[in-house]
């Protein structure tokens, strides 16, 4: 796993912009995995920018995105798919029929969820899985003893879930405690994994998720499996990572190796 340490939200959302935006320019027809919540948000802000300015183009782009919270219509203000809208959808050139999102009101759960994994198939698969994670270290809403082979499904959220996602809702039975959301085996299905990890309260798990053993009581240590996982946090959620300072110097010394290569490349052969 790659673990890029930035000194800041900010400097975390710079760096996923021009990570996305890369990806876009090399793949005008990416298929990108989207999550919700608080992380993301400045990064869809950035992307609406950069699609106001020029700089990105979503006009081919397909959207999945990982979760949506069972009984909620998707005009409801706390479903994911309405957050999706207000944060991103409304601001970018990415056509509606482009959007797939997992229906809060499904007519039949499995039906629906292998829908999900055959629309995902049938255009090629995930190319960049963005993921944020919660503080018991879930993706998706894989929340722990989660199979690590799982695909799409419903799931029981977990009652810290349940009080993280209470400030949304004017009182706690309101809080959904079901949701259909990608497994775990769907995103490590993906091409590429851009996890986004910001504050104090992210520590835990993302010292788990990284340096933990692979464990179902943290889906996210799944990530572990994947060979193009990237992780970009700031300080505060790095702050419980044991090899730190391990991934600083690999970051510096990941542009110095490029110095070496293009030095050895020109260099004359002796006679
Ligand atoms: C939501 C999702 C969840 C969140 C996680 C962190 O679509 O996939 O796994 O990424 O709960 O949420 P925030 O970013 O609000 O801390």
């Amino acid at each position: 796993m790659i673990v890029i340490i930035k000194p800041d939200p900010d400097a975390v959302t710079r760096y996923a912009y021009d990570f996305v935006r890369a990806k876009l320019t090399a793949k005008p027809n990416l298929v990108l995995g989207l999550p919700t919540g608080s992380t993301p948000q400045r990064l869809y802000k950035a992307l609406a920018e950069g699609c106001r300015k020029g700089e990105v183009d979503f006009s081919r782009v397909h959207t999945f995105n990982l979760d949506e919270y069972i009984g909620l219509a998707p005009d409801h203000p706390q479903s994911y798919f309405h957050f999706m809208r207000v944060n991103l959808f409304d601001h970018v050139n990415l056509p509606p029929t482009n959007i797939h999102f997992l229906s809060g009101l499904p007519d039949d759960v499995e039906t629906h969820c292998e829908d999900y994994e055959r629309q995902i198939r049938d255009l090629g698969g995930i190319d960049l899985q963005i993921l944020g994670i919660g503080r018991d270290g879930h993706i998706g809403f894989n929340e722990p003893t989660s199979s690590l082979c799982s695909r799409t499904r419903d799931k029981t959220l977990t009652r810290d879930t349940i009080e993280d996602n209470r400030r949304f809702f004017e009182n706690e039975d309101e809080v959904p405690r079901w949701a259909l959301t990608m497994g775990v085996g769907t995103i490590l299905a993906a091409r590429d994994l851009l996890v986004l990890a910001t504050g104090r309260a992210k520590a835990e798990a993302i010292a788990a998720m990284v340096e933990g053993p692979l464990t179902a009581m943290c889906t996210a240590s799944a990530l572990q499996m994947h060979p193009r996982a990237r992780v970009v946090c700031d300080e505060a959620a790095a702050a419980k990572l044991d090899h730190d300072e391990y991934y600083r110097w690999m970051q510096e010394n990941d542009f110095r190796m490029r110095g070496v290569l293009e030095a050895g490349r020109s260099r004359k052969p002796k006679k």
